[in-house]
């Protein structure tokens, strides 16, 4: 069986994220989203709130499920026995630090191989910062997510905000 695992930051998933796990679905038997957890890193959801959102929305496809890792990416994709890492690339400019990453996670172990998937036309400008910086400065930033992340970023917001 192959078993791949899409990790990511994920703070706040967006359509672009979504893509990828829907392509992927297609290639691997099962894939893992995985929320990395770095707690020297803030962020606008909680990890716990990225998990659930992701829950749902993964749900239509019965071979993806979710979860969580702290510590290298390595050392998680070995011990849940994934062959695979999945990562989304939306342009040109992703390509450094996406192959510096590839190449360190193979340095690491050789057992697990890095495969990009090209994200979809229309999402090729979509990235979690950007929809942190339109949401924080009150922007609409309902089409740039799937549905279920949208009240977590509300909540965040006013959480943030003491309403
Ligand atoms: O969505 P992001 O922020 O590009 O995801 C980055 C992530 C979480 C995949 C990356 O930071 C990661 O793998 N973190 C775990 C630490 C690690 O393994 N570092 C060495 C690989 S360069």
């Amino acid at each position: 069986m192959s078993l791949a695992i899409y990790p990511g930051s994920f703070d706040p998933p967006t359509l672009g994220h979504l893509d990828v796990v829907e392509r992927a679905s297609r290639l691997f038997d099962h894939l893992v989203v995985a929320v990395g957890v770095n707690s020297s890193k803030s962020s606008m959801l909680t990890c716990d709130a990225r998990v659930r959102a992701l829950e749902q929305c993964v749900a239509p496809w019965p071979n993806v499920s979710v979860d969580s890792f702290s510590g290298l990416l390595i050392d998680y994709a070995l011990a849940r026995e994934a062959g695979i890492i999945v990562r989304g690339l939306r342009a040109t400019s992703d390509f450094d630090y996406e192959f510096q990453m590839a190449m360190v996670n193979r340095r690491l172990s050789e057992q697990v191989d890095t495969v990009f998937l090209m994200t979809r036309w229309e999402y090729s400008y979509l990235s979690s910062s950007i929809v942190r910086e339109v949401a924080q400065l009150g922007g609409n930033y309902s089409e740039m997510v799937p549905p279920p992340v949208r009240k977590p970023i509300a909540d965040a917001l006013r959480a943030r905000s003491g309403y």
